[in-house]
């Protein structure tokens, strides 16, 4: 089965940083093999065939063109919608974890039938793009089997667009994230936009830390609904013995004005400032999985079930 997501009608990439393929990093080891080049189907339903010596899919500038204002777009609709009262509402609805019960296995399954088509680097099937992560990381990361398991579930919340789970526009869902109720900083991809939020206007909430204060800590902070933190509620409610680092990572990996652009470091504390260090390293691997390295699932399928097995539950409420 795969989902459609009806509004909007339009798909972006989950942020829309620059990936540089370097092909020297391409290391073909015991669970990737390279992919057969193949047929894309577009938004607009055209298929595009031509992929080049590394898979990826030429883009005439039309097709080009088209989708950066189909990604400006949702940026509006991200920026205009995203405020404090809208954070909160979210939040207090999915804390209540009474959509759905199943394993993580099954969601990295149940993923795998949203085709997030939005994604120019993304069209391979989730699954696999969580695994290539993982198993990029895991490489590099040996010891650290709890990196592994986050890599595993950290887009997991994309299930959000599911009907099961309320079938959430893709701006609640997807794309950079940002703290709500302290001004918006610069750095935020289409910044212009927050033009039209309510909350840009209100004195409460449009100060350098709004109703925050230096050194709160991240934890304090509400930042724009989606599948971050989303997938950080069902780890904590669910009782994850995953470590501290691992939650975050989860919960920020979309907040690229804190990670990639070092905007909001008052509102960190010293716990976050070291967790952040975990959060730079797994976002390298985050973006260059995005390529068409393939992973075996079947292959490095049980040492995952070991992982969840450790640091969950077998059942978790989403
Ligand atoms: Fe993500
Ligand atoms: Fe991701």
């Amino acid at each position: 089965m795969t989902v459609i997501v009806e509004e909007p009608v339009f798909e972006v990439q989950e942020n829309s940083k620059n990936i540089s393929f370097d092909t020297n990093e391409l290391v073909l080891d015991a669970g990737f093999v390279m992919p057969e080049p193949k047929l894309l189907v577009s938004d607009n339903g055209f298929s595009t065939p031509e992929t080049n010596a590394f898979g990826k899919t030429f883009r005439d500038y039309d097709a080009e063109s088209e989708r950066k204002n189909a990604v400006e777009e949702f940026y509006k609709q991200n920026h205009i919608h995203q405020t404090v009262d809208f954070v909160k509402r979210m939040r207090e609805d999915y804390k209540k974890l009474d959509k759905v019960e199943m394993s993580i296995w099954e969601c990295c399954e149940l993923l795998n039938t949203v085709v997030d088509e939005s994604d120019p680097d993304l069209d391979e099937p989730q699954i696999e793009h969580l695994l290539q992560t993982a198993e990029a990381i895991r490489k590099d990361y040996p010891n650290e089997d709890w990196l592994h398991l986050t890599a595993l579930i950290h887009d997991l919340g994309k299930v959000l667009v599911h009907p099961s789970f309320g079938e959430l526009p893709q701006w609640a869902v997807v794309g950079d994230t940002f703290p709500v109720g302290c001004a918006y900083d610069e750095s935020i991809v289409h910044h212009k936009y927050f033009k039209e939020n309510p909350d840009h206007y209100n004195p409460a909430y449009n100060t350098k830390s709004g109703i925050y204060s230096q050194g709160c800590g991240l934890e304090n902070v509400l930042v724009s609904w989606g599948h971050d933190d989303y997938m950080y509620l069902v780890a904590k409610e669910n009782g994850t013995t995953l470590p501290p680092a691992a939650l975050f990572v989860i919960r920020f990996h979309s907040f690229y004005a804190l990670h990639k652009s070092g905007a909001y470091m008052h509102l960190l504390n010293d716990e976050d400032k070291e967790n952040l260090k975990w959060l730079h390293v797994f976002n390298k691997y985050d973006l260059y999985s995005k390529s068409k390295v393939r992973v075996d699932v079947e292959k490095v399928k049980p040492y995952y079930l070991s992982l969840i097995n450790k640091y969950f539950p077998s059942k978790l409420r989403w």
